[in-house]
């Protein structure tokens, strides 16, 4: 797995956090922590008035240098709804499309007094980047760099597997597609070892595993049936087309012939198990549509606890954190 320098980078030299890049080297009781405080957070977005006032003063930037949707709205009103202000910056009318360093760009923006970047970026190690150049108030989440991380990503998929079977040791959870270029995956990968889950699997073609694979603390499987006997998680990724150099698949047909999870797959795990897709999907490509909307997708609700996750990693970045 790449890493980008030292991961206690992310953390103050009390522990608490100050960045979010990645989750190698994030402790389970602070990341425990982190869902516990977004479990506080989901009461929030059923109020009348969908606010509290943790950031009330502090201004967040959302720089995104790569398409988003999910993410980029519910960094958005993650901020609001903890009263900060949002800076959502246009990168493609912004002075980097005019040759100015992102460095330079990131000073204009610490000169109006942001207090954090949330950043997604094609390049890996990008928020990393920005984070060792930041100035000292100032707080960088990772909203995805390249093929390396999406923390954030990772941590409502633990929220959302949390609320519907608890405790993970018990779990089996296999992760299916294109692992190989998924950022996804890789944070959740760490996060599920760090939390102790019980079995986890990836099913995928040969040519979309890491060559690093067997040392992430995983079983692989190529054959889809096999992987998802019994399992209680099944969490669908995105074939990353944009990412893929060279042939690596014959076609999306046999991919979905092969990898893709239909009604029948879905009857091989066990009868309560849940169906996840960090989103985009492709219907008829990763997953059936009947699939994508039965009664085992938790799909939507993965995007909506997004809102909590996000102002949990937010508010713990930025707040004033415990009494010393
Ligand atoms: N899951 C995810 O990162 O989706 P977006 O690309 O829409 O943000």
């Amino acid at each position: 797995m790449e890493a980008f320098g030292n991961t206690r980078l992310q953390l103050r030299d009390n522990g608490r956090l100050r960045h979010f890049l990645t989750l190698d080297g994030i402790g389970r009781e602070l990341l425990t922590e982190i869902l516990d405080n977004a479990e506080s957070f989901t009461g929030v977005s059923e109020r009348t008035v969908k606010k509290v006032p943790l950031l009330r003063g502090k201004v967040i930037a959302n720089l995104f240098f790569e398409n988003s949707t999910r993410t980029r709205t519910t960094f958005e009103l993650a901020a609001k709804r903890l009263s900060a202000d949002v800076l959502n910056l246009n990168i493609d009318a912004s002075a980097t499309s005019k040759g100015e360093s992102l460095l330079d760009t990131l000073r204009n923006l610490e000169a109006m007094h942001c207090d954090m970047f949330v950043v997604r970026h094609a390049s890996s190690g990008a928020a990393h980047f920005i984070a060792r150049h930041a100035a000292p108030h100032v707080s960088v989440i990772n909203a995805g760099d390249g093929r390396h991380a999406h923390p954030t990503q990772a941590m409502l998929d633990m929220f959302t597997i949390r609320r519907h079977k608890g405790d993970f040791s018990q779990l089996r959870v296999a992760i299916v597609g294109d692992i190989l270029h998924s950022r996804v995956a890789r944070s959740q990968i760490l996060a599920l070892n760090i939390l102790r889950a019980g079995e986890l699997r990836i099913i995928a073609p040969r040519t979309l595993i890491p060559a690093e694979a067997r040392n992430l603390g995983v079983h692989v499987y190529h054959d889809m049936d096999k992987g998802l006997n019994g399992v209680d998680v099944i969490i669908m990724l995105r074939l990353q087309r944009e990412r893929m150099r060279g042939a690596r698949l014959p076609s999306e047909h046999e991919f979905f012939q092969r990898y893709g999870l239909t009604e029948q797959r879905l009857r091989l795990a066990r009868p309560d198990a849940i169906v996840m897709h960090p989103g985009p999907i492709n219907r008829g490509v990763e997953l059936d549509s009947h699939v994508a909307d039965g009664a085992q997708s938790v799909i939507l609700q993965q995007v909506g606890f997004g809102i909590a996750v996000r102002m949990a990693v937010m508010s713990m970045a930025l707040g004033p954190g415990p009494a010393p």
